[in-house]
């Protein structure tokens, strides 16, 4: 936590969507593998992080597929004690490290998780030392249960003070733990994110596995962009652009080739990149497909992501189906992404007073690398159904 960390948005994978209550010690040493095999490391994927699920519960529920999570939760010092397909959890992450990654970790300021697992309330210096001592570099701190503890109406403060307490139990560790505030955009987040040192914060509920939400959760994330700066990065929840799984109630299915079509995938990762989100790809790393992880991997489009000055991108112009996302990059040019969210193709376009430029300006097509030549005052281009088409204007 702290304002020195996280300069550029994290980027790394996390099993929540693919693997939920079944995660282990080995699914995550496969994908932090995959991560290296598959070239992901070397455009910047770094993190490989663990979610919900690695602790125990008192007790068998719905959430559960099997009672093996279930068992001892503390030591009798206060000690968190993780299930059994976490047998070494210092050996893990020095496995990821060796990697050259890094790797994150999971809790609740409740006293329990979503799932019912065991969280950090009353535990939170502890949990923080405890993290430090295993070699953790990030933690994803989750509202889950607190309501339990401050009723279903906290107020402003009661929201903050949990995770100002972790926030500083953090900080006083002597290693850099990157802090990401889950708490599904309640209270405004975004604007005291930084006050209660988070480096990251989600800006609304779970994504979930809707397969078209995708454009109103992005837009929905892009009304708070004025608070994205370096460090301090709006969260709309993870990339789930290649096989994943789904939920029914309770129960987690195991996951299945993307139903996103490539269109999709394209704007997917556009609107992510275009907002400077944090990075996390949520699919089966053992399963990428040549045109995911192309997508994934991209390095035009994660210049986007990466770029120094930290702006989320803001809509300029939008109509039933097609609309504009304008991003302002540190070598003063412009990243646009022309979106159609419509079920046929449509001529997008953007005009230089939009952007306040006139005059010639060339434009490059980032997804294809390729130059597309100088345009006077506007740029119209043909967007696929459910696509994008992103470039970046510059002054020749
Ligand atoms: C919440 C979070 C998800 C995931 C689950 C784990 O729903 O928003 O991202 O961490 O908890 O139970």
């Amino acid at each position: 936590a702290g304002d020195k960390l996280a300069l550029t948005p994290p980027m790394g994978w996390s099993p929540w969507y693919v693997h939920f209550n079944r995660i282990t010690d080995k699914l995550i040493r496969e994908a932090a593998d995959n991560m290296i095999s598959s070239g992901m490391a070397d455009v910047g994927y770094q993190y490989i992080n663990v979610d919900d699920c690695w602790m125990n519960a008192t007790e068998t529920n719905p959430y559960m597929q099997d009672s093996t999570r279930v068992g001892p939760i503390r030591k009798n010092n206060g000690d968190i004690i993780p299930n059994i397909h976490f047998p070494d959890m210092l050996a893990m992450t020095q496995y990821i490290h060796s990697l050259g990654l890094k790797a994150g970790i999971y809790s609740t300021p409740g006293p329990t998780t979503c799932t019912v697992m065991t969280g950090s309330w009353n535990h939170e210096e502890q949990d923080a030392a405890q993290y430090a001592a295993w070699g953790f570099d990030f933690l994803k701190y989750d509202w889950c249960s607190y309501n339990k503890v401050v009723g279903q109406k906290p107020s402003l403060e009661q929201m903050k003070k949990p995770f100002e307490l972790m926030g500083n139990a953090l900080s006083h560790q002597s290693r850099d733990i990157v802090y990401n505030l889950c708490q599904y955009g309640m209270g405004n987040v975004w604007e005291w994110g930084t006050e209660v040192s988070g480096n990251s914060w989600r800006t609304g509920s779970d994504l979930g596995f809707e397969l078209n939400s995708f454009f109103s959760v992005a837009l929905k994330n892009a009304e708070h962009g004025e608070w994205s700066k370096p460090g301090a990065w709006n969260d709309p929840d993870y990339l789930q652009i290649g096989s994943f799984g789904s939920q029914i109630g309770t129960t987690f299915t195991l996951p299945k080739p993307s139903l996103l079509s490539g269109n999709q995938q394209y704007s997917y990762m556009s609107l992510w990149t275009l907002m400077a989100a944090p990075l996390f790809f949520s699919g089966d790393m053992t399963k990428l497909d040549e045109f995911t992880l192309n997508v994934l991997c991209n390095p035009e489009v994660i210049d986007v992501n990466l770029d120094p000055l930290g702006k989320c991108g803001s809509v300029i112009k939008k109509s039933d189906s097609c609309f504009l996302m304008v991003k302002k990059l540190v070598d003063g040019s412009t990243a646009v992404g022309l979106f159609n969210q419509g079920g046929q193709a449509a001529e997008v376009s953007v005009d230089w007073s939009e952007l306040k430029i006139s005059g010639k300006y060339a434009v490059r097509d980032i997804w294809r690398q390729k130059r597309l030549g100088m345009f006077k005052e506007k740029f119209t281009v043909p967007v696929p159904a459910q696509g994008v088409v992103m470039v970046k204007i510059s002054k020749p």
